[in-house]
């Protein structure tokens, strides 16, 4: 994208306020052409006050006062223009620069899991904010001053050959050979500041992740270490910084030189014309206001071209980003089933993340509504990925997964998710009250509701525990609670959602054995009648699932009872005789008798 498209495309993000935005694009044709008139009206005012001298006729008062109310009419229009932009191109750029922002953050939250574990969050902030003050800037900068330089430089300037054709074409000579030495400076600069956008953001990315790891950097201490990383990336980031600014700093002298060079230039061929009769004094006078004018325009140009170099290439990923399709969305024709009775076929689901490997390959079963199945296997077999396929976290590369004899990929995103309560593996909070946190599963949830949830997550207790209740504030990704206490405001919040599928992707591997056997119980009873896919590592925990997929490799290679799976003396067993035997606790070693049930 060149600077050029990339501007053009800041201007058309004025969108919905287009008409404000063409008014006061008017407004600064107008107050620019009002500014161009001032010169000239000065420069006749005052050769009709040299011809009074010289031609001793006494004054034209008549021509004078014209002249003079002109000159008032133009300035007091001027300062109308200028409050009308002043007030209006403010507002609209800070009024834009928020929706824009809320439509990059809206988009973000739409993008596919896999690009969140690509990208980190501090760089998609970094990215939301640079992006949006850059536009805000970039507009303002528009209505403030590029648009009355545009037709200064552009449809003024030419005009003054009119005027006189030899003041006229020095003015554009040195006004060209000014913008020609810019646009070297900007080509030569433009690769240059890009590398060092990379590493402000590599900067905020490093900062970000630092932040959000203190308790390891601090145990590991590793402060030292992570402050000279910064210092490093800080150091080269100056580096690369310097270049650029001594460019500019000759681009600034150059601008100095060239305005003194102007005005000179432009008095000294004004004064040898008026000797040969051939320019007016004042004609000189409006020609020495205007190159004032035009340097002052041209200064702010350069400023600008600087100033927009730096920009490209935060706007550049800010695009990047909005750019970045989501690879799941509703289809054109997607429909809104209801409530789903929760019969789940997975049909030959072959998926990648990379298109590489394989994390889930070839994978069909059928779990009938109201079942409950369990998933096990090696920490890396693709059980998480698995489910994440059945609430279209992607979509497969091949086969499909159907609920009640429908693609979910022909439903509607909001439907299918509404239908399917997760808790995932990390129990991922905000950083807000228990409250809020549990409605998130549901909004309008009553008081009963979450009272009745959080009871059967077994989080009563220990929410009667904190200080402010369920108005608690759990920290950032709620690190304030033990791991244990997350699970079960994470399992609280998926149980209130109270939808006909529910997955449970390790959700009491934080507990111990007591509230986990207590929390068993509870979700047994909390999963009747509702399809439940269950993760979890310690086989004691799904004793009781109708069925149980045992996974390697992205495959299933085994399905059966607890029991059957035993007998069948396969991976399954072995997993299972691993644990046990590893795991002393008394009750289990049961499996093993010759009769499995007792
Ligand atoms: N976001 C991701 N991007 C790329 N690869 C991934 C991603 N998530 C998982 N994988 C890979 O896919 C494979 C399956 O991962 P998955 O999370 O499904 O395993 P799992 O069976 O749930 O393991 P665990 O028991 O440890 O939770 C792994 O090899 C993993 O490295
Ligand atoms: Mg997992």
């Amino acid at each position: 994208m060149t600077i050029l498209n990339l501007y053009l495309r800041v201007l058309r993000k004025l969108g919905s306020e287009s008409k404000l935005a063409a008014l006061l694009v008017v407004a600064n044709l107008a107050l620019a052409i009002a500014q161009f008139a001032e010169p000239i009206l000065f420069g006749r005012i005052i050769d009709l006050l040299t011809q009074a001298q010289t031609t001793s006729s006494g004054v034209n008062w008549d021509k004078l006062i014209t002249l003079i109310g002109a000159w008032v009419g133009f300035g007091l229009f001027t300062i109308l223009a200028a409050v009308l932009v002043a007030l209006h191109a403010d507002r609209l750029s800070h009024r834009r620069r928020l929706v824009v922002m809320a439509e990059y953050f809206e988009h973000v939250l739409h993008l596919p899991i896999g690009f969140h574990s690509a990208v980190h969050s501090g760089r998609l902030l970094k990215t939301m904010l640079d992006g949006s003050w850059g536009m805000a800037g970039l507009w303002l900068n528009f209505f403030r001053e590029n648009c009355a330089s545009f037709v200064a430089l552009f449809v003024l300037l030419p005009m003054t050959l009119f005027l006189n054709w030899r003041l006229g074409g020095l003015l554009i000579v040195l006004v060209f050979l000014f913008g020609f030495l810019t646009v070297y400076v900007l080509r030569k600069t433009e690769g240059l500041q890009g590398s060092v956008e990379r590493y402000n953001t590599d900067l905020a990315e490093r900062a970000s992740d630092a932040l959000g790891n203190v308790p390891v950097i601090q145990s590991f201490t590793r402060i030292e270490s992570e402050a000279t990383a910064m210092r490093q990336i800080s150091a080269t980031l100056l580096m690369a910084q310097m270049p650029v600014l001594s460019w500019w700093a000759l681009a600034a002298v150059a601008t100095r030189a060239s305005a003194t060079l102007t005005l000179t230039s432009i008095f000294i061929l004004g004064t040898w014309l008026h000797l040969r009769d051939l320019a007016t004094i004042g004609e000189i006078v409006t020609f020495m206001s205007f190159a004032t004018m035009l340097i002052g325009r041209l200064e702010q140009a350069v400023g600008f071209a600087n100033w927009m170099l730096m920009l490209v290439p935060k706007l550049k990923e800010f695009f990047e980003v909005t750019d970045t399709t989501p690879t799941v969305f509703d289809k054109p024709d997607a429909v809104d089933p209801g409530r789903l009775t929760g019969e789940v076929s997975f049909d030959h689901v072959t998926f990648s993340y990379d298109n590489r490997r394989n994390a889930v390959s070839d994978v069909s079963f059928t779990v009938h509504a109201g079942e409950t199945v369990a998933l096990v296997g090696a920490t890396g077999s693709g059980k998480s990925t698995t489910l994440g396929l059945l609430h279209r976290v992607f979509d497969p590369n091949e086969g499909r997964v159907v609920i009640d004899g429908v693609d979910i990929r022909d439903m509607t995103l909001s439907a299918l998710r509404r239908n399917i309560g997760v808790v995932f593996q990390e129990p991922m909070l905000f950083a807000r009250s228990i409250e809020e946190n549990l409605r998130v599963g549901k909004a309008d949830a009553t008081q009963e509701e979450i009272e009745t949830a959080i009871e059967r997550a077994q989080a009563k207790d220990f929410i009667a525990r904190q200080p402010d209740g369920l108005a608690t504030i759990v920290g950032e990704r709620g690190r304030s609670l033990s791991g244990g206490e997350r699970q079960r405001v994470s399992i609280a919040r998926a149980l209130l959602k109270n939808p006909p599928i529910m997955i449970f992707d390790e959700a009491t591997s934080a507990l111990d054995a007591t509230t986990e056997r207590q929390l068993q119980k509870a979700l047994e009873a909390a999963t009747q009648g509702r399809t439940t896919f269950v993760i979890a590592h310690r086989l004691a925990t799904i004793r009781n699932a109708s069925r149980i997929l045992v996974f390697d490799q992205g495959s299933i290679v085994e399905t059966g009872t607890f029991e059957e799976l035993v007998a069948l003396d396969g991976k399954f067993a072995a997993l299972a005789r691993a644990q046990f035997m590893a795991d002393s606790r008394p009750e289990q070693p049961k499996v093993f008798t010759d009769d499995p049930s007792g």
